[in-house]
């Protein structure tokens, strides 16, 4: 009831304009708008977190601690019955909400979104060491590699170069690629995701920092063998590709997330035209600027992609057009067309139009009311539909990608760069 209460003083005192010490008011431009939108929320955020830390079940604290688990961290998703989960910092996701504090602190400058990014970063060290999944650069590099580019900080350096350690461990040099999942062992052998190109930009990060090449041999490897395997002549990808680890033969061609085997999961291609267009940046090899291009091809040619680009959970969805859509794809679609649009002159245009109109209507048709919804921007992205996991619902890593891509924007119409 108090809680309530604070966010009914909270709004009214946001249209006053009584939060101008940390909030600027509206004053027109998408990106403003929506940046000073994610402040707003993002207070909220901290009182719903806070909340659902108190309320934890008995239950959900037993299991975390019988697993060793640690504490709740960091948002990932509102339930469909409009609670919080918060997740331990193992989560894939653990990384993204303070990679928004930090982004935050980095457009207003203000030491309010700095300290509160250091403690939501800081809850996930024991990461550094997690040598069993593949998600460290969507954990570490979202927090720890963002507070490091714009604090210098050595103690985050230090963590970053023992996560990209850690994250080599998992590379198997007989398939020339970085495993991706321990789970499902009765299922797969070696199983990779095309959400693990994700992963890469910690390990081209490391070589730079560390003079060491082993991070950037690792990655170029992983990159090319997901590009010879994951991908279809349509340039539609899988999502799992298993492997032999001795052989480095590849065993199946799979899907988890999406509708079937053959099918084209959304965020999948997210993934995929994100991550080759990052792999470009960081070696200028042609081919990974040509599958990055290939991807958006693929995707803005699909009869499937709806007009106002926010595409369905899986491009193949059997009841299309009544399908949930999936914003977080389309918000990881804008940030990389915003990169993709410095790499190909000759579609400059076309890539930053199709960014612009994916943020225009994700801020039109897709934001959240003020004050609702624990904090979050974005409404309607789609986690795992096969297991009616997360259908619908708002999601971090939408928003994580959102605020950057329209950083991008902000950055790339006022300096023509982007690093
Ligand atoms: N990396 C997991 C997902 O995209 O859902």
């Amino acid at each position: 009831m108090k809680r309530r209460i604070l966010h009914l003083l909270f709004i009214l005192c946001f249209y006053l304009g009584l939060y101008s010490s940390c909030t600027p008011k509206f004053k027109g431009s998408i990106i403003e708008d929506n940046l000073t939108f994610a402040q707003s929320q993002l207070r909220i955020a901290f009182d719903e977190i806070d909340y659902a830390r108190t309320n934890e079940t008995p239950e959900s604290r037993q299991e975390r601690e019988k697993k060793g688990w640690g504490e709740l961290t960091n948002p990932r998703n509102s339930e469909p019955d409009g609670s919080l989960h918060l997740v331990p910092s193992k989560d894939w996701t653990s990384g993204f909400f303070p990679g928004e504090l930090w982004y935050l602190y980095e457009y207003t400058q203000n030491n309010f979104w700095k300290k509160k990014a250091q403690q939501h970063t800081d809850m996930l060290e024991r990461e550094k060491m997690n040598g069993k999944t593949h998600d460290m650069g969507f954990k570490m590099y979202c927090s720890y590699g963002n507070g490091y580019r714009l604090t210098q900080d050595e103690r985050y350096k230090e963590i970053l170069l023992q996560s990209a350690r850690t994250l080599a461990t998992r590379f198997k040099p007989q398939a020339g690629i970085i495993r991706s999942w321990d789970h499902s062992q009765k299922k797969w052998d070696c199983p990779v995701i095309i959400d693990n190109m994700m992963n890469l930009e910690l390990l081209f990060w490391a070589t730079k920092e560390s003079k060491d090449s082993t991070f950037y041999h690792i990655a170029v490897s992983h990159a090319r063998t997901t590009m010879k395997n994951h991908f279809r002549p349509d340039n539609s990808c899988y999502h799992v590709i298993d492997y032999d680890t001795i052989s480095g033969k590849v065993l199946k061609k799979n899907t988890h997330q999406g509708f079937s085997h053959e099918s084209a999961w959304s965020r999948g291609q997210a993934w995929a035209l994100y991550g080759y267009t990052m792999c470009y940046r960081e070696t200028k090899f042609p081919e990974f600027l040509q599958q990055a291009k290939n991807v958006e091809e693929y995707l803005f040619k699909h009869p499937h992609m709806p007009a106002d680009y926010i595409p369905y959970w899986d491009f193949d969805a059997p009841k299309i057009p009544n399908e949930p859509r999936d914003a977080s794809a389309a918000a990881v679609i804008a940030s990389a067309l915003y990169e993709l649009s410095l790499y190909d002159s000759e579609n400059t245009k076309r890539y930053k139009e199709r960014a612009d109109k994916i943020l225009e209507n994700l801020t039109k048709s897709y934001r959240s009311t003020i004050g609702k919804n624990n904090g979050f921007l974005l409404l309607h992205s789609t986690g795992t539909k096969p297991s009616n996991v997360e259908v619908d619902v708002p999601i971090v890593y939408a928003d994580y990608y959102f605020i950057e891509a329209l950083l991008r924007k902000d950055r790339l119409e006022k300096t023509g760069k982007l690093f």
